[in-house]
């Protein structure tokens, strides 16, 4: 059989993406590690940022060099890069045989042999439908431990500097049945945790003969399966955060007690024209909720910093959100604008870059002191930790991840991979905590 190599960058919903294609071309092509002895190679791409477009770019150049070694080897672009770039690509990167969006890859294989007999072949359509629900993904760069499982796609909220809502399409929701099939299969196969994925999770909607499930009735319905399954889920909106879920949360010990919440800025200004819909205090009246409820819930963030505009006070208002919510853990990035955006037509990116910089290293360093904060809060606490595997310095040490969704390192002695541990937290660093078992 023919060989596979597939590359992802972007998102958790592109490697999820990247398991649903290696399971649709599983008749014609085995997968290998080894890019090398590969006659087809498929690069999973992001937009989001201009950085990661520009990733993708070099990667292609080096690309070249393969296919210059061996005639025969084909390489096609795949993801959010296919969508906003289209034909386009096919005519500036002469190394890629084909396309294919987000909503095309089950036509791969037809995209394939076109391109095998010389033509370029791209599909870019958008769906509003696709879910992928049949199509069981082949889990081929898991821990065996823990798997992501897709939910919803698309995106409908169209913040304004977001490409996501014109790469991904609609937003709809996968059937609860196929759902709950993927995660019989896992917990066949001794998976301990999945992540219910979507770029909007809590705005999961699915209606079917009389029955509706909503996001936090969806969750409850995958925590019941097992007690043993750890169940986590990525991302929601703060718009769409409901008591219902909260409280769902707050019910199930194997609903893990981490929230990622992403903020974007801590300016009512900057929200609005991001067109986030919520403000800094019904954000933070959110995030009472959650506390309130759920007090060992950690909360994590992303922060876009120099978005069009931002003043310094609009910037300091960032500073003082992170300080009042305490975040656990954020992901930082500086405003990159994206083509077709409502920002790029109505907004200027005029906050020059070495200022962006400067506050993104801001936010990144005060980050570094909330997240020491929260750890230096859990030495002495016993937290239970599921074991994924050997730490990176050391094959004596394990490490897991607690509910919250911190990495905790600990002395392997007899515990397997995928054994539920507890340890007790002696040290750490902002990154990691140490523990005894
Ligand atoms: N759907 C998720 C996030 C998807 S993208 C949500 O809304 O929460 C992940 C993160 O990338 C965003 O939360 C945002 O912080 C960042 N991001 C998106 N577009 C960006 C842009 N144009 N420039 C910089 N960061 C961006
Ligand atoms: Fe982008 Fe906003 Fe949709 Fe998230 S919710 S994917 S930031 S448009
Ligand atoms: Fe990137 Fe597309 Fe995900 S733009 S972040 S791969 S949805």
């Amino acid at each position: 059989m023919k060989k596979l190599f597939i590359e992802t960058y972007g998102c958790q919903m592109n490697f999820a993406d990247s398991e649903v294609v290696a399971s649709i071309l599983k008749e014609m092509y085995s997968l290998t590690k080894d890019i090398q002895e590969a006659d087809l190679i498929l690069i999973n791409t992001c937009s989001i940022r201009d950085k990661a477009e520009q990733r993708i770019h070099k990667r292609l150049r080096e690309l070249e060099a393969y296919k210059r070694k061996k005639r025969t080897l084909q390489v096609g672009l795949l993801g959010c890069m296919a969508e906003r770039m289209k034909e386009e690509l096919l005519q500036t990167e002469p190394v890629l045989d084909f396309i294919a969006g987000p909503d095309a890859y089950r036509s791969l294989p037809q995209l394939i042999a076109d391109s095998q007999h010389g033509h370029t072949s791209f599909n870019v359509l958008l769906s509003k439908e696709e879910t992928y629900d049949n199509i069981m993904p082949v889990r081929y760069d898991a821990n065996g431990v823990s798997a992501f499982v897709s939910i919803m796609r698309g995106c409908n909220n169209f913040c304004s500097y977001c490409v996501v809502p014109y790469t991904r399409g609609r937003e709809r929701s996968r059937s609860p049945k196929t759902i709950l099939g993927e995660i019989e299969d896992l917990l066949k196969d001794n998976y301990k945790e999945v992540t219910l994925l979507g770029q909007n999770v809590n705005s999961y909607y699915w209606k079917e003969e009389g029955q509706e499930v909503s996001f936090a009735k969806l969750m409850a319905m995958v925590a019941e399966m097992s007690p043993d399954l750890r169940v986590r889920f990525a991302t929601s909106h703060p718009k769409d955060l409901s008591d219902e879920l909260i409280e769902t949360i707050a019910r199930y010990d194997n609903i893990c007690k981490c929230i990622h919440l992403p903020v974007q800025s801590g300016s009512d200004e900057m929200l609005q024209k991001m067109r986030r819909v919520y403000t800094r205090e019904s954000y933070l009246e959110r995030v009472r909720k959650i506390k309130e409820m759920l007090p060992n819930c950690a909360i994590t963030t992303d922060i876009i910093v120099g978005f069009s505009g931002e003043t310094i006070d609009n910037h300091h208002d960032t500073l003082s959100i992170m300080r009042e919510v305490g975040y656990e853990y954020a992901y930082m990035f500086k405003y990159s604008e994206r083509g077709g955006t409502l920002a790029s037509k109505q907004y200027p990116d005029d906050i020059p870059d070495e200022e962006k910089t400067r506050r993104l290293e801001e936010v990144i360093a005060l980050q570094g002191e909330l997240s020491m904060a929260s750890n230096l809060r859990d030495v002495g606490k016993t937290f239970r930790v599921l074991v994924e595997g050997a730490s990176k310095r050391s094959d004596d040490q394990l490490f897991g991840r607690n509910s919250q969704n911190k990495v905790i390192i600990f002395p392997r002695e007899n515990h397997q991979i995928g054994d539920y541990v507890d340890v007790t937290v002696t040290e750490c660093t902002p990154a990691t905590l140490l523990a005894n078992s």
